[in-house]
């Protein structure tokens, strides 16, 4: 049976107070939509709906980044969320199979559970994901008669009674599209907010003779994002699983808790990561490398037992290759360093590539932009470059060439030669002590 994900992602997230719209902030380094799209991405959705209302042509550029198939419904005006579920009935007009309903402000729900709850429709019409709550505050609460679900009673609407009631509705729903579609039109609006509520399909299932059920999860995996304290809570639980999860993978971390993982860091065993390194988006390294404390990592490939830092930065398009040094205060963007090559210290590296095995000295900078355009440079492999060189790109540097140290090197140097593009130096014995004097006596001190 196909599954067909639909989204809820229309509200304003007043609380937020942000021009941008809720579910675009960032957690981990990617919108809270890309999580739960994510998430649902598990169950091998033939169909993706994303409800976009505010900020919608952001919302679906983002919907589209994160899953390129996913169709985009607009909701103009937000009712409710059974009258958001309903948006998605166009799209999934003929469809036959499950629809499994989630919110694109809860980023934290785990694949798994929605396994779970694609497995528990096998014994319900309608399965709903609950949690046990500490403190239930405003949640819908789940009314349960014997292990079936009876009801979902909205909290403005509860009694006292079934206020008291700890099991909560997370709001992610499945059941077969077509019946989760006809019910959502039953649904009416005279409630305390006046909305359509999408939980009243389950009182409505049960009256046709439907049966409903509850799969539960921690309740951490339901923390739903309506504030800016709330956005951090979240990112501090996502990263406090992703840690776990590298550390159960096999990667050393000597203070897992002051190391910053981007939704989609790839870390293979025996990576060792120091102290205080954070990671953007798009950073995959290989066995054996060791990360040292204080990097910042984002686009690039990191080669097996390569040393990166400590205080280094790799930025984008960064390309570094097995056993290459990149240490303190080095800043690598748009550039491949084949095997063994050293970038060791106070240097700036892009638009470039270096050979196997080179040596790039301490400052040395590729001149890479013009003010107009990037220019690129080629250091071939094995080859020396003196500390301080600027290398003026468009240019190239031969395999096995050296640089003079403080050399700004314009023209390309041949395989092998030696370039020394600075001016020649001029002792003059006994003029410094002289200089002294005159300086001195002019401003009218002892000698
Ligand atoms: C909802 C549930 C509640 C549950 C809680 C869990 C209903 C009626 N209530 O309440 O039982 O405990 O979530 O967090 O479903 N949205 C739209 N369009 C709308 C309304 C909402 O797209 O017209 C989206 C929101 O952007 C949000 C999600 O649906 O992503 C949930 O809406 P929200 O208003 O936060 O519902 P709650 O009152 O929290
Ligand atoms: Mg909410």
């Amino acid at each position: 049976m196909p599954t067909a994900l639909i989204i809820l992602a229309a509200g304003a997230g007043t609380r937020m107070r942000s021009a941008r719209p809720k579910v675009l902030h960032p957690l981990a380094g990617a919108p809270l939509l890309a999580h739960a799209i994510a998430a649902g991405a598990a169950l091998a959705p033939a169909r993706t709906v994303v409800i976009a209302g505010h900020g919608a042509e952001a919302v679906a550029a983002a919907a589209h980044d994160a899953a390129p198939g996913a169709e985009v419904a607009i909701q103009h005006e937000q009712r409710g969320t059974a009258h958001a579920a309903l948006q998605a009935a166009p799209a999934l007009d003929g469809f036959a199979g499950d629809a499994i309903v989630l919110y694109g402000d809860t980023p934290l729900i785990r694949s798994a559970t929605l396994e779970a709850m694609a497995a528990a429709r096998a014994q319900h019409d309608i399965v709903v994901l609950g949690f046990e709550a500490a403190d239930p505050g405003r949640y819908g609460r789940l009314v349960m008669e014997g292990p079936d679900l009876a009801r979902i009673v909205e909290f403005k609407d509860a009694t006292e009674a079934e206020r008291a009631i700890r099991l909560c509705n997370s709001g992610v729903i499945c059941a077969d599209a077509r019946t989760l579609m006809r019910l959502a039109r039953r649904v009416g609006d005279d409630n305390a907010a006046g909305e359509y509520y999408l939980t009243d399909i389950v009182a409505l299932a049960r009256a046709e003779g439907l049966s409903a059920g509850v799969v539960t999860c921690d309740a951490a995996e339901t923390m739903g994002v309506n504030t800016r304290a709330e956005l951090a809570a979240a990112e501090s639980a996502f990263q406090a699983r992703a840690r776990a999860e590298a550390l159960a993978a096999g990667v050393t971390m000597t203070a897992p808790e002051t190391v910053h993982l981007a939704h989609d860091t790839a870390l293979a065993a025996d990576v060792e990561i120091e102290p205080h390194v954070v990671f953007g988006p798009g950073v995959t390294v290989a066995s054996g490398a060791r990360i040292r404390a204080f990097s910042h990592l984002e686009g690039c490939t990191i080669g097996a037992g390569a040393v990166i830092g400590p205080q280094a930065r790799l930025r984008p398009g960064a390309r570094v290759g097995a056993d290459v040094r990149v240490g303190n205060f080095v800043e690598i963007k748009n550039a491949e360093l084949a095997e063994g090559a050293k970038v060791n210290h106070l240097s700036y590296v892009g638009d470039a590539s270096v050979g196997a095995a080179a040596n790039i000295g301490a400052g040395t900078v590729t001149c890479n932009y013009d003010g107009v355009s990037k220019h690129r440079t080629e250091i071939g492999a094995g080859a020396f470059i003196g500390s301080d060189t600027m290398l003026v790109a468009p240019v190239r540097v031969g395999a096995e060439a050296m640089t003079g140290s403080g050399s700004v090197i314009t023209r390309d140097v041949p395989d092998g030669a030696l370039a020394v593009a600075r001016a020649r130096q001029d002792n003059k014995p006994g003029f410094a002590r002289k200089l002294m004097a005159r300086l001195r006596a002019a401003a009218g001190k002892e000698s």
